[in-house]
């Protein structure tokens, strides 16, 4: 696709110079460490028996001196613990399922919506859409923030929503042949269904109207991004965000670059730690995200350990700094044999081996004491039984050498594996808890 000039369409905030961003982060921060600790009751208690307060933030670096705020905090004060303006001010309300049961609940004034849809708004255009373009949205909506996260940022970017939600594929299909939409905002593992469904239908997607896809909810891989990019002769960036930070739209892939994802620095302040000690660690260093939002009214964060691992680093199509496509969530890793291993890490090897699709699905079991990794995955179309044999061979061998660890293979038919309409499961894990 053919871009054009993105200098006109910056806000003001993605012109500014570092220094001039730097000062806005450090006046913004004092303001959000002062809000935070006056109308939050669990920041105050954090604090005072931290024994830091908000006067002692002089510069970015002392942000370094406060405690960090984990999804069990949130969860302790559930629901609505943390919320830090009376509840008549909280415009709406959001939820993330988390893995446990017990939801995490987010609150957001009218003001919080008006930036929420200002940084997906920035972040649609980031992507190369423009006002007037018309958008599908095929994030669920409901207390899951993709769906109406993307929507009002597509509405304030002056764009035509088509607010689909999750599921009902083959109508899809039929919606995006129909309105002829330019951009799709989606999880990448669902767009894979969508492809399959096309195909079913016998209509080629490369000749669909679409553009730009906006990828993001769950880890996805360079490999993927071209083989969505092939099948739909589109360009697909990176959409990266979480509920309790605001939802979509804290970082987005600049179309220009697609070399990671920009973080909106100027709502939301990002520090890379060790998991392990706490540490800060410098720019370009590998380790988990913590997020301080800068402007939020209802429920100010900060240093909210994400749990998602990546690195900082220098801006390039902006100044303002960029994370790496995430790896994965500390808690997606999976330790075999002593061995740690990212899903997406597999998947960047299933999508070298010619025969096998873009499906899989990674299951762990522990036989006579040793754990044992078996990645089922699905056969392209029309595989003879030899070339399966000999993907699954390939396979096991890429991932010995680039991973390190022994793994059994099983290709299992097209069409086979279950399909998420939202964000995808890749892992069952059957060992049995001792
Ligand atoms: O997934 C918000 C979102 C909606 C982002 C639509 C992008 C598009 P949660 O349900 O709270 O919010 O889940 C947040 O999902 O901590 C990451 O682990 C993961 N995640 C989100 N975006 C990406 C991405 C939404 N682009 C959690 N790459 C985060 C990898 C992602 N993981």
């Amino acid at each position: 696709m053919q871009h054009d000039t993105y200098e006109p369409m910056l806000d003001d905030s993605e012109r500014l110079s570092q220094g001039e961003l730097r000062t806005l982060q450090l006046s913004r921060l004092k303001s959000s460490i002062t809000h935070a600790y006056e109308h939050s009751k669990p920041y105050r208690v954090k604090f005072d028996e931290a024994g830091v307060h908000p006067n002692d933030i002089r510069t970015l670096a002392d942000l370094e001196k406060f405690p960090f705020t984990t999804k069990a905090d949130l969860r302790a004060h559930y629901p609505f613990g943390f919320f830090a303006t009376p509840m008549r001010e909280i415009a709406r309300v959001h939820a993330s399922s988390g893995t446990t049961g017990q939801p995490t609940v987010v609150g957001y004034t009218k003001s919080d919506i008006e930036i929420w849809s200002s940084v997906v708004a920035r972040s649609i255009r980031a992507a190369g859409g423009r006002p007037g373009m018309k958008v599908h949205i095929s994030y669920g909506y409901g207390l899951f923030t993709g769906g109406l996260g993307a929507h009002y940022g597509a509405e304030s970017l002056g764009c035509t929503v088509i607010p689909m939600s999750g599921g009902q594929t083959e109508k899809q299909v039929r919606l995006l042949c129909d309105f002829k939409p330019d951009i799709i905002m989606v999880t990448p593992s669902y767009m894979l269904a969508i492809l399959d469904e096309f195909r079913r239908q016998g209509i080629d997607p490369r000749k669909s109207s679409l553009k730009i896809g906006i990828f993001g909810a769950e880890p996805w891989t360079e490999s993927m991004r071209r083989e969505i990019e092939d099948a739909f002769a589109i360009d697909a960036v990176d959409i990266y965000g979480l509920s309790e930070i605001i939802g979509p739209g804290v970082a987005n892939e600049c179309v220009e670059t697609k070399d990671g994802l920009t973080v909106w620095e100027d709502h939301f302040y990002p520090e890379i730690i060790n998991p392990k000690t706490g540490d800060v660690l410098p720019d370009g260093e590998l380790g988990e995200l913590v997020f301080t939002s800068l402007t939020k009214e209802a429920m100010p964060i900060i240093r909210y350990r994400t749990r998602d691992l990546t690195r900082l680093l220098p801006g390039t199509a902006r100044t303002m700094r960029r994370i790496e496509r995430i790896s994965g969530r500390d808690d997606d890793m999976l330790i075999i044999r002593g061995v740690n291993i990212f899903p997406a890490q597999i998947e960047e090897q299933i999508l070298t081996v010619a025969e096998l699709a873009p499906h899989y699905l990674l299951e762990i079991t522990r036989p006579d004491r040793m754990d044992v990794l078996t990645v089922k995955v699905e056969a392209r179309d029309n595989q003879s039984q030899e070339n399966k044999q000999r993907a699954a061979q390939t396979l096991a061998k890429r991932i010995k050498t680039h991973i390190g660890i022994s793994i059994r293979t099983k290709i299992v038919e097209p069409h086979s594996l279950a399909r998420s309409a939202g964000k995808a499961k890749r892992v069952i894990d059957l060992r049995s808890k001792p």
